[in-house]
């Protein structure tokens, strides 16, 4: 008996490009509090499926319902409304604005007030935009302009930033690209904390096994197009297609990353 909403339902959900069918009838839930891996070897169709999920590609078929609203189609604005986050966009930041001052721009705009937001930032929600850099360990970093930030601290100061909107489900493709392995670990590790605590569905990729092992709870295993294993950790590193895909995808996936599936 789970009282514990779904916060995403997704039911035969297609795409093709031309006559490459990049996704194809995938359906699955995810629920309230829970971390869902989508994984996949390179061109499986994770991406395709983020971007009909928020918005920036239209499903030729199939049915995406985001917080009890069919969303298939929709704009991306209006799935952002819904309260459905977005990590991490490296061009949502002001590079010359503090990190502070970033985090104000963004509950400003959750807020929806209309004024000048230039003359009205050095004041407006200092203490909200404080509190949410003290979540992500960027306290100490309030008052440097964020074009000096290193790499790893700008995508701390981006999941900050989609915490100023309130979101119940985050969606993130790949928010570790680009990071060094012992930053990936961390930056999930918070995410996910968080994610537990404020019970945030979140939905993500990371070609990294050993990140997606130790913070998914369920996995989802997509090769091209088609979901091909859904499970726990436990039940997708025994799978033997699964083994098979990621064996077949040598060149793509070092030794470290086949480890993480038990090879
Ligand atoms: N805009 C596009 N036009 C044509 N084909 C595309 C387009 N975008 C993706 N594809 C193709 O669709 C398939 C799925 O691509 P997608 O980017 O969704 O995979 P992915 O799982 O995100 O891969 P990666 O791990 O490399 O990010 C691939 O065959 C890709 O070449
Ligand atoms: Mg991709």
């Amino acid at each position: 008996m789970s009282m514990v909403p779904t916060l995403l339902s997704v039911e035969g959900l297609s795409k093709s490009y031309g006559g490459v069918h990049a996704v194809r009838g995938v359906s699955f839930e995810l629920k309230a509090g829970e971390i869902l891996a989508l994984i996949g070897p390179n061109g499986a169709g994770k991406s395709t499926c983020f971007d009909m999920l928020n918005g920036q590609k239209d499903p030729d078929s199939g049915r995406i319902k985001l917080l009890g609203e069919d969303t298939a189609g929709r704009p991306p604005r209006a799935i952002c409304r819904l309260g459905v986050g977005r990590t991490f966009q490296i061009t949502a930041t002001f590079p010359t604005m503090t990190v502070r001052e970033n985090v104000q721009v963004a509950l400003v705009s959750y807020r929806g007030q209309l004024f000048n937001l230039w003359s009205s930032t050095p004041w407006f929600e200092q203490g909200e935009a404080g509190r949410l850099l003290e979540l992500v360990g960027m306290g100490g970093y309030a008052d440097r302009p964020c074009g000096e930030l290193a790499y790893g601290d700008l995508k701390r100061l981006e999941l900050a930033v989609a915490l100023a909107n309130q979101p119940k489900l985050l969606l993130m493709d790949e928010p570790t690209a680009g990071m060094a392995p012992r930053e990936r670990i961390e930056l999930m590790r918070l995410t996910a904390r968080i994610a537990r605590e404020q019970s945030i569905g979140v939905l993500f990729t990371e070609h990294d096994m050993d990140v997606v092992f130790e913070h998914a709870d369920r996995i989802l295993v997509l090769n091209r197009g088609s979901l091909i294993a859904e499970g726990s950790p436990e039940q997708v590193r025994g799978n033997r297609e699964v083994r098979a895909v990621y064996l077949g995808e040598g060149l793509v996936y070092d030794a470290r990353h086949r480890k993480g599936l038990s090879v």
